[in-house]
């Protein structure tokens, strides 16, 4: 109902439209999480799934991929681009076996104090991987809540990101979010602006969010968010 919270609904559409198959939700470990979240930072769910399965079905732990040579995850990473991301994902995995005995730290700050993990990525791996209360707010959940909240004024501005931050925690505060979903919550923030909530063309008519959304009410989904000043 358009009474419930941003939460609520966002759940009841993940439940019936999100993505429950991906790769890394079966099984839904930290590494495997780790991996997923690493990868999908610059690359899109279909491109991403079989360079996943391939690099878990070689490297399938934490100490698997410490121990593996600097060549073979550069190879297992070949065309996903970006590979400063798989050189801190190894200097990671070698970082925790030293620090954390073997696993990823199950801390917000330690998470971060890591190379190639960010305040986001941290939150979207303790939520997904044990179901801690952490709000994301990665490129796709700006733009929902841009737009939700009618928020104007370029995201990457720290001013506009703290407001950002502040409403996305406002949500994941909610009672009415239940601490057993909180994996389905993140994941399901992405799967709306992935799959609905677009950059261009969005499909409002079948947003969980259309009744209350700003942008949406105001005929603003187009300008926001606010592109980068030129
Ligand atoms: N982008 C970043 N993390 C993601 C996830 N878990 N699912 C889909 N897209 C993502
Ligand atoms: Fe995005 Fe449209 Fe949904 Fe608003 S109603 S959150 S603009 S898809």
């Amino acid at each position: 109902a358009p009474t419930d919270t941003f939460a609520e609904r966002l759940l009841a559409w993940f439940d019936t439209s999100g993505r429950h198959d991906l790769p890394w939700q079966h099984p839904r470990t930290p590494y495997r999480v780790w991996l997923a979240e690493i990868m999908l930072q610059q690359t899109q769910v279909k491109t991403a799934a079989p360079y996943f399965e391939r690099f878990v079905a070689a490297l399938p732990t934490l100490p698997a991929l410490a121990a593996a040579e600097q060549d073979e995850v550069l190879a297992l990473w070949s065309g996903l681009g970006y590979y400063a991301r798989a050189r801190n994902l190894h200097a990671t995995a070698k970082r925790c076996m030293e620090l954390h005995g073997g696993d990823l730290p199950r801390d917000l700050a330690a998470l971060v104090a890591l190379p190639g993990i960010g305040r986001s990525t941290a939150a979207a791996i303790l939520s997904q991987a044990w179901g801690d209360r952490f709000a994301i707010l990665d490129g796709n959940v700006k733009r929902v809540l841009a737009r939700y909240h009618g928020i104007a004024g370029w995201p990457a501005l720290p001013a506009i990101e703290k407001q950002l931050w502040a409403l996305a925690d406002d949500h994941v505060a909610s009672p009415q979010l239940p601490s057993t979903r909180m994996a389905d919550y993140t994941q399901a923030q992405m799967d709306l602006g992935a799959t609905l909530c677009t950059r261009a063309d969005p499909a409002c008519v079948l947003c969980p969010l259309q009744h209350d959304c700003v942008a949406r009410i105001d005929g603003r989904v187009a300008e926001l968010p606010t592109r980068k000043p030129a």
